[in-house]
């Protein structure tokens, strides 16, 4: 027939022709007598109702194998309305056959019973499959012993009705028809409920829905006319759904999806030639849904929600729910989303010698809750408690916070998660900072040997408590070599790489660069550039070199660069060696893969607050550091967001300090050639006056301000002059209590106010003309902690009117 055709078709439509054919042909008109059967194989044949509207027969789904099912044979979707064995796909070769004696038995090719239609009573004389939808097995004189009908799958059809005990179970997804997460039932008390299910086990969880028919319930009503409701005993009905559908115009079915929404849907039975805009050749979903939202209807103490542990549900456009992970968090299965969401990192440790707190830190999350979760409320306070109680508390999976100052503590697993306007607060959800950064190479652990003691013992004199206790955990395990007993912890922490520094020849270095090829950027003092370590499986570096260097002695560079070297902080870039030949003097560092914070900052879309925030944090700390817990302190001189670098995990790591030494300047006077930058610098540079670790914390304050506002401290193109210079602006917008001006369109920045505010004031401590005024790094740290308060700061430049 195909090849009659005088002009090619394209495939598809041929192909629906030849698929019309073969069901046609295969279809046949009448009651089904003892002895027939059906077998599972590709364009099997079925047996069709008197109309042709349904069929009943073999499926093949996916490559999962057959359902036995009837579905809605007139329309290409051939959408299935009822299954035998849904949670049991049987391969091709098996038959159902209606038997010699009256059994309706389903077998795989071998012969064993898959499935079989429970008749109580004998005498079926013919199987037939009705206009309505119904496969019956009947006697002689038309009585039905058996109905599909009586056991609807995840659909009802018009004219079926449910009684008490009677209920729908949602497939587990859109391709998969086993049963599902969802089941609708008429309860024995004549109540209609939607319920959560326990997959695995089979049974019921709580309500989410309810007719409110109990004690009256009789039966669920599916009419002609498309109406659906609960009649009660005494003839009063409770109406569900009220759409009033032409039974000569639609094709109707109503199903519990696999997303728990009960949903009437209809069909066009044939395309409106009259207005062929009017109905979509599709099934489309007449209002109401039951429930009208999923996300927010289900709450429940057992069982996970509409979506799974872990995820939140939110409904999208189309009124649909979608199950999302939330930051931090990745699908258990990504083709299985509602079976939740892990995270993507290791939980905080609950070991109290071993404080994890700052390794973490909380992602906001607007207009978000899992309302079941909580194992702690505390009421009257504010947004930074409640962080702070999170953080410190290793149970806290997420914190709650909601306007009225009452503080929820929220354990795993995460259950009932919805995002929802309605839900006012916000979640504030714990994720670990990645410090993957920090994990120990194989070739630095190889390399260990007893010195490594010696060395970690000369730093551990410098550094904080905390850090001393890991690098001396690290360092153990480095030099005894306990392969087999890896805990957690040492793979996140350092094993002290920069304490080997390496000295490199200049041929290494130029064919690590490909012969300074690719720059990474350069300056006044210096060229960057991108490079590989052969040595050392290929390892990216960025080479320094050092271009206008002060002739300088052998050994005193030397002596510069490993007090450089002996500097290890997590917010510094590590220093991995160098290369001191002849006039070339070139500086290794370890290579970070995302840039510098200008980028960051100002590249593009306006980055997130919290991470904002923490890079601020990092920043600060790595300050610390250098002006007060190294063994000889160091100046930066050059603060700027040109020189905060940021590694895979977005951890700030201060870069180029120690050059100020390295070039040879003379950090204590006044100096013709100023280290720093436009902007940045302390005007004490401008003024006789000696240079302390102030500077940086000038410059600090000024960064801070551009990391809060996204904005350069100095823009020449804005439309109010009095925005030229961000520190005058900020301070204006401060003193007129307008701070929101400066936030631009952040909402997470917006809704916490507070902490801008004081964040604002600290900024504006730093970059007080008196450096005296300033504040210490220290000092810096507990404000923005909130470990103290903040006191009200004068005008920046009070102290040079004075003068
Ligand atoms: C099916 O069989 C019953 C009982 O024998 C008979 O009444 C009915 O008309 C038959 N239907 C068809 C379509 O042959
Ligand atoms: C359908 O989902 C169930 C439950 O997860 C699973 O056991 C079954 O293998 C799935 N069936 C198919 C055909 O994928
Ligand atoms: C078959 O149906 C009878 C009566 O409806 C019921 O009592 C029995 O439990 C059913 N058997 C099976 C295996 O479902
Ligand atoms: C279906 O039910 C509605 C509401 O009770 C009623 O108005 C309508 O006439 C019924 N339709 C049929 C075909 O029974
Ligand atoms: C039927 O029962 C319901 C609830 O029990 C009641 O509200 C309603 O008035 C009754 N209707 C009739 C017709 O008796
Ligand atoms: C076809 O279109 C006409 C005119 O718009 C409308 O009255 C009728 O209900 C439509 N029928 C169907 C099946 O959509
Ligand atoms: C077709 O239907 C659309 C909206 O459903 C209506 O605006 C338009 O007037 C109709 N056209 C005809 C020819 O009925
Ligand atoms: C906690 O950490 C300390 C220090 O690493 C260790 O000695 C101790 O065994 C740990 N305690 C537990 C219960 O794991």
């Amino acid at each position: 027939m195909a090849l009659a055709l005088p002009n090619p078709l394209p495939s598809s439509l041929l192909l629906l022709l030849l698929m019309m054919a073969c069901s046609t042909s295969a279809q046949t008109y009448r009651n089904q007598s003892l002895g027939s059967s059906l077998t599972a194989q590709d364009g099997g044949s079925s047996w069709a109702s008197p109309s042709g509207d349904f069929s009943f027969g073999f499926q093949r789904i996916g490559n999962g194998g057959y359902l036995l099912a009837i579905w809605f044979s007139q329309i290409p979707e051939k959408t299935i309305v009822w299954a035998a064995n849904r949670n049991n796909l049987v391969p091709r070769g098996s038959k159902v056959e209606l038997t010699t004696d009256g059994q309706f038995v389903l077998n795989d090719p071998e012969g064993k019973e898959i499935w079989r239609a429970n008749i109580t009573r004998s005498g079926v004389a013919y199987a037939a499959m009705l206009d309505s939808g119904n496969l019956v097995l009947a006697t002689q004189n038309s009585v039905y012993l058996w109905e599909s009908f009586n056991l609807p799958t995840d659909t009802i059809l018009p004219t079926n009705t449910i009684g008490r005990l009677g209920k729908l179970v949602a497939r587990y997804s859109e391709t998969n028809y086993s049963n599902g997460r969802f089941q609708f039932s008429l309860k024995s008390d004549g109540n209609l409920v939607l319920q959560t299910r326990d997959v695995i086990l089979d049974t019921a969880n709580s309500e989410y829905w309810s007719s409110e028919t109990a004690g009256s319930g009789f039966q669920v009503v599916f009419n002609e006319s498309g109406s659906i409701y609960v009649a009660a005993v005494n003839g009063s009905i409770k109406m569900i759904s009220s759409n009033a559908v032409s039974m000569q115009d639609f094709y109707q079915r109503a199903i519990l999806e696999y997303d728990g929404v009960f949903r009437h849907y209809v069909y066009p039975r044939r395309l409106n030639i009259s207005n062929s805009t009017s109905s979509p050749l599709a099934w489309t979903p007449l209002s109401p849904f039951i429930p009208s939202n999923i996300c927010t209807d289900t709450s429940e103490r057992i069982g996970s929600g509409a979506c799974g542990f872990n995820s939140y549900c939110q409904l999208g456009d189309n009124q649909r729910p979608r199950c999302l992970c939330p930051e931090g968090y990745a699908y258990i299965d990504p083709d299985d989303v509602w079976k939740g969401c892990k995270a993507n990192f290791i939980q905080q440790s609950c070991n109290e010698s071993l404080p994890e707190k700052d390794l973490f830190y909380l992602h906001t999350m607007l207009e978000t809750n899992w309302p079941e979760s909580d194992y702690e409320h505390s009421e009257g306070q504010t947004e930074d408690w409640c962080r702070n109680a999170c953080l410190g508390d290793c149970f806290c999976a997420a914190a709650i916070y909601a306007d009225d100052g009452v503080c929820w503590k929220k354990k795993f697993p995460l259950s009932n998660g919805r995002k929802d306007p309605k839900q006012g607060g916000k979640a504030l959800i714990k994720i670990r900072k990645d410090d993957s950064t920090f994990k120990p190479s194989d070739a630095d652990s190889k390399k260990k040997d007893r010195s490594t003691l010696i060395l970690i013992g000369s730093v551990l004199l410098s550094s904080s408590v905390f850090f001393n206790i890991l690098l001396l955990l690290a360092a153990f395990l480095a030099v005894f070599r306990f392969d087999y007993f890896k805990p957690k912890v040492v793979q996140r922490y350092p094993v002290m790489p920069g304490m080997n520094l390496r000295s490199f020849t200049y041929e290494e270095l130029k064919k690590a660069t490909d012969g300074f090829k690719e720059e990474l950027g350069h300056g006044a003092f210096a060229t960057v550039f991108k490079g590989a370590l052969e040595s050392d499986h290929g390892k990216p570096v960025a080479v320094k070199k050092l271009n206008n260097i002060v002739t300088q002695g052998d050994l005193e560079f030397k002596a510069e660069v490993s007090a450089i070297g002996r500097t290890n902080h997590k917010n510094l870039v590590q220093l991995l060696g160098f290369s001191n030949e002849g006039q070339h003097r070139l500086i290794v560092y370890e290579f970070m893969s995302r840039g510098s914070l200008a980028n960051f900052l100002f590249g593009g879309s306006r980055p997130n607050w919290y991470q904002r925030i923490q890079i601020a944090f990092g920043t600060a700390r790595g300050l610390l550091y250098l002006h007060e817990e190294c063994s000889t302190q160091i100046i930066h001189c050059d603060i700027k967001p040109q020189n905060i670098l940021l590694d895979d995990s977005l951890t700030p790591r201060i870069s180029d300090f120690g050059l100020a030494k390295l070039l040879k300047t003379d950090q204590t006077r006044t100096m013709t050639g100023i280290r720093g930058t436009k902007g940045y610098v302390a005007p004490e540079w401008f003024r006789n006056m000696p240079v302390t670790v102030k500077v940086d914390v000038y410059s600090f304050g000024i960064l801070l301000l551009e990391i809060i506002c996204c904005r350069k401290s100095f823009e020449a193109d804005v439309q109010n002059e009095d925005q030229m210079i961000l520190a005058d602006w900020v301070y204006d917008c401060y003193k007129e209590r307008k701070l929101d001006l400066l936030l631009g369109n952040d909402e997470e920045a917006m809704s916490d106010m507070k902490r801008v505010e004081r964040y604002v004031m600290i900024a504006i401590w730093c970059i007080q003309e008196d450096p005296s005024l300033r504040p210490t790094m220290k000092k810096v740290i507990q404000m923005m902690e909130g470990a103290v308060e903040v006191p009200v700061p004068p005008d920046p430049s009070s102290f040079n009117r004075s003068i």
